[in-house]
């Protein structure tokens, strides 16, 4: 994983993956993907490039949008997370689908090769997300569509805001606030060369059935909770208790309750 391309090097370790997976990936990430799908489908024979993968999330459906006679490319730096990706069996019916480890600004791939490209919830953690528009927009035909999504409310930001409350340092470097106001997303998409700019906003609630102890594993593969490992035990005990307090009010019956509210841009390149 190249460290200078990226914000979030936590996606690099296979446990963060492999929570992503487990937790994060059909609770929270695959429903959104369903919504950015709907905004801009890909239809049956599309080429279709999904960057910043990570497990494949908008790949598979893509595919099974795209179908037999499509192709899929997804694109990541994080080979923990490739790993994960690949592990999922191909759909019969589905676009066969390729996975590359590279990072988003420069993918080894020719000019004008797809008809449909997807970032869900990748700019932000890159080092440089105007040059990773630049290259999406490389890669796409004249006349095909661009969809991106970036939180205006991550599910995971009240973490953030404990970890930083206690004054604990999180490790690395922390997401950007890369087009989380839809004004400067809407810009940077036309700075990179797209036209017909549309930004919705969207809300989704996930449910944690698991409860506080699930949401707590989820809190440890975010960029905030990641440096936890690093911490004193005492420490990560006093990090654990005021999660929980945090979280307390979003117990329900059924479990956590994480709200989590989206910018869904969608876009052509000219
Ligand atoms: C929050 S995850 C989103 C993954 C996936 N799109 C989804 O919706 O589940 C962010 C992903 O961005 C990837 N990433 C971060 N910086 C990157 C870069 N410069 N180039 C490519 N991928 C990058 C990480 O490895 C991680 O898999």
């Amino acid at each position: 994983m190249t460290q200078t391309e990226t914000r979030s090097p936590h996606f690099g370790r296979e446990a963060t993956a492999a929570t992503y997976r487990d937790i994060h990936l059909p609770r929270v990430f695959a429903p959104w993907a369903r919504i950015l799908l709907e905004i801009v489908p890909p239809r049956p024979g599309d080429a279709v490039l999904d960057v910043a993968t990570g497990p494949g999330t908008v790949a598979r459906p893509a595919a099974a949008k795209a179908g037999p006679s499509g192709r899929v490319t997804g694109v990541d730096l994080s080979a923990a997370m490739l790993g994960v990706a690949r592990s999922f069996p191909p759909e019969p019916q589905s676009a066969p689908i390729e996975y590359l480890e590279s990072p988003a600004t420069s993918i080894p791939l020719p000019d004008a090769s797809f008809d449909r490209a997807y970032c869900q919830q990748g700019l932000q953690h890159m080092s440089d997300p105007g040059a990773a528009l630049r290259e999406i927009r490389r890669l796409l035909k004249p006349g095909s569509r661009l969809a991106v999504a970036i939180w205006q409310q991550s599910p995971f930001s009240l973490f953030r805001q404990v970890v930083a409350d206690l004054g604990i340092a999180a490790e690395g470097a922390q997401p950007s606030t890369f087009g989380r106001d839809p004004g400067e997303l809407t810009r940077a998409l036309k700075q990179a060369g797209f036209t017909e700019v549309e930004v919705q906003t969207r809300q989704l609630e996930s449910v944690l059935e698991g409860g506080i102890p699930q949401a707590l594993e989820v809190a440890v593969a975010t960029s905030a909770g990641a440096g936890m490992g690093n911490l004193s035990s005492a420490d990560q005990e006093r990090v654990r208790a005021a999660l929980s307090r945090a979280l307390q009010p979003l117990v329900k019956p059924d479990g956590v309750h994480l709200i989590s509210i989206s910018s869904i841009a969608s876009a052509t390149c000219a």
